[in-house]
């Protein structure tokens, strides 16, 4: 019998063990930026507390090459009062992508949302006159855009501007109420004349519902024929695990048309099949927390719906970034929205271990 070389009987001696069935939780986990490099960017976003973590900070490092700051570059972070700003946690966080060869996107410079302890549109805003907000605002973009020129490379400089009424274009907020529809493009121009190269957003959710993309794509072409500098539009996509992917194709289409960039801002997907009541007044028709572990036919059709978003994706060269909110199931924003309640909406497990949907992320064909 011819004798093997040692190369090949050392291949021999090892084939067994590449037999073996290796559980999905322990075989090893595919770099996700290094998969999709020839794509586009995939991002997390990031609380400064998940940089001093040093094994979630190197599932961070390993998996993703976009940065985006969960709250840390919000103006309730940011400004204490008009004129005084504490860059300290969002500087942290640029530090944290510098030193790990990540690029950053700037998460938002005008928002509405408020609760009690987060006012994403502080009171100062709006003291005074009309030109008074307006230079206040203009005054805040300038200060912030130009504090992170170069190091941001992307703005959602208006976030959440269409309104969810039907025949109501823009959303009747705080803004809206003391600019008019005007805020948008005073907000845009700001920031293009603070940092030229930087690209700008408008961010929204629900963009997959066909009214509200409707209503933003009413104030897109508005903005456009005026030429306000817009490069492209941020889809949050937080989905339920039982969505189809029909709206999201339409949302993306809609940008396209408009030669605008797609960038996926907030990635994630309920496991909770909660009506639309439950995120109006009536939290209580919000489903009610799983008793035990997530049921696993919802699990897994998240891992499909996931697969199947990546596929959409990888399809269209106009989406240039994909980013989920959030890296592990232990942290998410859906622990506490619409109500508080345990959710598995990302990739990977509270322990840091990759989900069925991170193998449909990996493997969407
Ligand atoms: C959320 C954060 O995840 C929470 O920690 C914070 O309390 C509220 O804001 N749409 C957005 C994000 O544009 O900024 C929101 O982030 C989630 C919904």
């Amino acid at each position: 019998m011819r004798a093997f070389s040692p190369r090949i009987r050392l291949g021999l001696l090892l084939l067994p063990l590449a037999g073996c069935a290796t559980p999905a939780a322990t075989r090893a986990a595919p770099s996700l930026k290094e998969l999709y490099a020839a794509k586009f960017q995939i991002g997390a976003a990031i609380a400064p507390s998940m940089t001093r973590d040093p094994a979630l900070a190197a599932l961070i490092a390993r998996h993703f090459s976009s940065i985006t700051a969960e709250n840390a570059m919000k103006a309730y972070a940011i400004a204490r009062g008009e004129g005084v700003y504490d860059f300290a946690d969002a500087d942290a966080l640029v530090a944290f992508a510098a030193a790990n060869g990540q690029i950053i996107r700037g998460h938002t410079l005008l928002w509405h949302w408020r609760s009690a302890t987060q006012n994403a549109a502080p009171d100062w805003f709006f003291e005074g006159d009309r030109a008074a907000v307006q230079r206040r605002l203009e005054t805040y973009i300038t200060a912030v855009v130009t504090h992170f020129r170069g190091r941001v490379y992307a703005w959602d400089v208006v976030n959440e501007a269409a309104s969810n009424s039907d025949g109501e274009t823009y959303r009747r907020s705080r803004w809206f109420e003391a600019l008019g529809p005007d805020y948008v493009e005073i907000a845009f121009r700001a920031a293009r004349a603070a940092d030229p190269d930087a690209l700008l957003f408008l961010n929204d959710y629900d963009t997959e519902q066909p009214g509200k993309l409707a209503r933003l794509m009413t104030i897109i072409d508005a903005l456009k024929a005026k030429n306000v500098p817009i490069d492209g539009v941020g889809h949050q996509l937080h989905m339920r695990f039982s969505d189809d992917i029909a709206g999201v194709r339409a949302a993306l289409a809609a940008t396209e048309a408009r030669g605008l960039v797609n960038h996926v801002t907030e990635l994630d997907i309920t496991l909770y099949e909660d009506p639309a009541s439950c995120y109006g007044a009536a939290r209580q028709a919000c489903e009610a927390a799983f008793p035990g572990p997530p049921p696993a036919d919802r699990v897994a059709a998240q891992a499909r719906l996931y697969g199947a978003l990546f596929r959409e994706f990888a399809a269209r060269p106009s989406v240039k970034s994909v980013t989920f909110w959030g890296v592990t199931d232990a942290l998410s924003w859906l622990h506490g929205f619409p109500v508080a309640r345990p959710n598995y909406p990302l990739l990977f497990d509270a322990d840091g271990a990759p989900k069925p949907a991170f193998w449909a992320v990996a493997s969407p064909s």
